[in-house]
């Protein structure tokens, strides 16, 4: 089933340089990109996109993280896209992660792991409107 996802390049990744590899990835790998942008959260808005995870010990310090530099966010679109954007970023541990995965190639830490991906149909329902529009979206 052909699926969209919603993949973040994360503010520890953007100044490796690296964001143009991860999409080479995702492009190698049959995930075509149908929309992107880079911008500069603010905490507000870091911490409204993690709302879920609102109640965590570590969400103070992720949304502080995640507004600290530039993103990419995008629109991945592909056969079971949110499965395999998952696959390939790996575990969210970079230490747990499989060798060859996203996080396990370029990942710090569990906060500082590169990359974000949709983790089920609901929450890339939630997350591709939180940065995209229709209008955004190529067909
Ligand atoms: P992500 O897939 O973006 O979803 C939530 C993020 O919280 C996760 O990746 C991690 O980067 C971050 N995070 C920070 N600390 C933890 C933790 N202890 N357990 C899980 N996620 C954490």
């Amino acid at each position: 089933m052909v699926e969209r996802t919603l993949s973040i390049i994360k503010p520890d990744a953007v100044p490796k340089n690296i964001i143009g590899e991860i999409i080479k990835r995702f492009e190698t790998a049959q995930l075509k990109i149908v929309a992107i942008q880079m911008r500069h959260l603010s905490k507000k808005e870091a911490e409204a996109f993690y709302y879920v995870h609102r109640e965590r010990p570590f969400f103070d310090s992720l949304a502080t993280f995640m507004s600290s530099g530039p993103i990419v966010a995008m629109v991945l679109e592909g056969e079971q896209a949110i499965s395999k954007n998952r696959s390939m970023m790996g575990a969210t541990d970079p230490k747990k992660a499989d060798k060859g995965t996203i996080r396990a190639d370029f990942g710090g830490g569990i906060e500082t792991n590169v990359v974000h991906g949709s983790d089920s149909p609901a929450s890339a329902a939630f997350e591709i409107p939180f940065f995209f529009s229709q209008l955004d979206l190529v067909r």
